[in-house]
C-alpha cells in the first residue's frame, strides 16, 4: 500500500489478501451482516467455546455429574485455564490462576502488596485509570485506615515523579481504557522497584492483544479479564498474576476455602496454598471457565506479535481512510499518533459521540461509546478484515454527510446506561 495515492476497495482486499491471520475468522460465530469493532470491550464467540458451553452442561452436569470435578478436572480449572493465559502474558508456570473479576482480584493483589510494605502506605495510580481500579483502592482505605491505605491519583505525565519512598504500591492499567494510550511497563517497573515500590498491572486492554513480558519486566503483580481480547465470553472469569519470588511470603484476605493448602481436610484453620493458588477463594465458575478454556484454543498457532501487527495494521487503515473523508474531520483524535503507543483501540471526541455511535450500530457497525464525548474503535485482530475497515468508514462518513445521528431513536439511552 503506497503511502501517497488514496487507498481504494482493492488495496484493502489486497492487505486481506495478504493477511497470514485471514483463516482465523472462520475458527468464530460471527453474524451476518455485522461489523464488530468492539472486541475491546466484548469479544465474539468462538466455535470451541459454543461446543464447550453445549458439551460442559449437557454432558459434564447433565449426565456425569458430581464425578465431573475429577472425570473432567473441574477442580483443576482456575490452574490449567491460568496457564494458557500464562503463555500470552509472558509468564512461566506456576504464577497464573484463573479466578474471580478483576475487582476482586485487585482487591487480593493490592491487600497482599500492602501487607508486604508495613511502613508505607501510598498506592499511586491515574486519575484516568478504569474507575473499578480506583474504588478498589477506595474501599481498601476505608476498611484499613489512612495510615494502612492512602490511594493518590495523579495525572500519567507526573507519574514518574511521585515514586518516592513513601509509596507502597504503583497501581495502574497497561492500556489506557478511553485513551488507547500504553505505559512503558519495563521502565516504570524498573524506577517503581528502584525506590522499593511494588507494581500492579492491570492488562484488561492488552492480554491476547498485546506481546506482554512479564517475567522480563519484573513486574510484581497483574491482574486481568478474559472478556476481551481472550474471547471468553460475558462475565468471563479473570486472572491473577503473582511473581513466583513473592509466592512464598504473601497472604491475601479473602481467605476461602478453595485457597487453603488442603482444602478437603476442611480443617477449621486457614493455611494458604503455597503456590499461586492461594489466591483462589471460593468455588471456581465451572460453566465460564471450560467455556473460556476452549475459547484460549484460538491463540494456537499464532505469536502475538502477529496479533500486534495486524491490529495495527487495522487501525492505521481506518485513521487513513477518515483522513480520505472531509466529512470526518469533525472527529477529533484522542489517541497517541505514534502507533508503537497505542493498544489495539482508537478514541475519537465529538460532542455527539453517544448519538454517532447509535446510528453506526444502527448501519450494522458495532463500535462503543465512553462518557463524556468518546467513540471507541476496537482492532480485535483474531477476526476482523480489512475490509470491515473499509466499510466502516463508509458507513460513518454516511452517517455524518446525512445528519443521520440526529434522528430522535438514536439519543436514546438504555437501562444499562450509555453502554452499546
Ligand atoms: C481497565 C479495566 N479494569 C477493570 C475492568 C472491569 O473489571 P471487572 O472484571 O471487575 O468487571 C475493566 C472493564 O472494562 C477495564 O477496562
Amino acid at each position: 500500500m503506497s503511502t501517497g495515492k488514496p487507498i481504494s476497495l482493492n488495496d484493502v482486499r489486497d492487505m486481506d489478501y495478504h493477511d497470514a491471520l485471514a483463516h482465523k475468522r472462520a475458527e468464530f460465530d460471527l453474524p451476518a451482516d455485522i461489523i464488530y469493532l468492539d472486541g475491546n470491550s466484548l469479544g465474539c464467540l468462538p466455535h470451541a467455546a459454543r461446543q464447550r458451553a453445549q458439551e460442559v452442561v449437557a454432558i459434564q452436569w447433565g449426565r456425569d455429574l458430581i464425578k465431573s470435578w475429577n472425570s473432567h478436572g473441574w477442580i483443576d480449572l482456575p490452574v490449567t485455564v491460568g496457564e494458557k493465559i500464562a503463555r500470552l502474558i509472558g509468564a512461566a508456570p506456576g504464577q497464573t490462576i484463573c479466578c474471580d473479576s478483576i475487582s476482586v482480584n485487585l482487591f487480593k493483589v493490592l491487600s497482599a502488596a500492602l501487607m508486604m510494605q508495613p511502613d508505607r502506605s501510598v498506592v499511586l495510580s491515574q486519575r484516568d485509570n478504569f474507575p473499578t481500579d480506583l474504588y478498589i483502592a477506595q474501599g481498601l482505605e476505608q476498611l484499613l485506615g489512612a495510615k494502612r491505605c492512602q490511594l493518590l491519583m495523579v495525572d500519567p505525565e507526573d507519574i514518574a515523579a511521585n515514586l518516592n519512598e513513601s509509596v507502597a504500591v504503583l497501581m495502574l492499567t497497561h492500556v489506557n481504557f478511553r485513551s488507547g494510550r500504553i505505559h512503558d511497563m519495563q521502565t516504570l517497573t524498573e524506577l517503581a522497584h528502584a525506590k522499593g515500590i511494588l507494581v500492579i498491572w492491570d492488562l484488561a486492554h492488552s492480554a491476547g492483544v498485546l506481546p506482554l513480558e512479564l517475567d522480563r519486566c519484573d513486574a510484581d503483580f497483574a491482574v486481568g479479564c478474559t472478556y476481551k481480547y481472550l474471547n471468553g465470553g460475558p462475565g468471563a472469569p479473570a486472572f491473577i498474576y503473582a511473581a513466583k519470588r513473592h509466592l512464598e511470603k504473601i497472604n491475601q484476605p479473602l481467605s476461602g476455602w478453595m485457597g487453603h493448602k488442603a482444602p478437603f481436610e476442611f480443617s477449621p484453620d486457614y493455611t494458604g496454598a503455597d503456590g499461586i493458588e492461594k489466591f483462589l477463594c471460593g468455588t471456581p465458575p465451572v460453566i465460564s471457565m471450560s467455556v473460556l478454556d476452549a475459547a484460549l484454543d484460538v491463540f494456537n498457532g499464532v505469536s502475538m506479535q502477529q496479533l500486534r501487527e495486524k491490529s495495527q495494521a487495522l487501525s492505521e487503515l481506518f485513521i487513513r481512510l477518515l483522513t480520505q473523508q472531509p466529512c470526518l474531520s469533525v472527529l477529533k483524535s484522542g489517541f497517541p499518533a505514534d502507533r508503537s503507543e497505542r493498544g489495539a483501540q482508537l478514541a475519537y471526541h465529538h460532542p455527539h459521540a453517544f448519538e454517532i455511535c447509535q446510528a453506526l450500530i444502527a448501519q450494522g457497525v458495532i463500535a462503543d461509546f465512553r462518557a463524556p464525548d468518546i467513540l471507541r474503535i476496537g482492532f480485535s485482530p483474531l477476526y476482523l478484515r480489512f475490509e470491515d475497515i473499509w466499510h466502516s468508514v463508509e458507513a460513518l462518513a454516511a452517517i455524518m454527510t446525512s445528519e443521520a445521528w440526529r434522528k430522535p431513536e438514536f439519543s436514546r439511552v438504555g437501562s444499562a446506561g450509555k453502554v452499546t
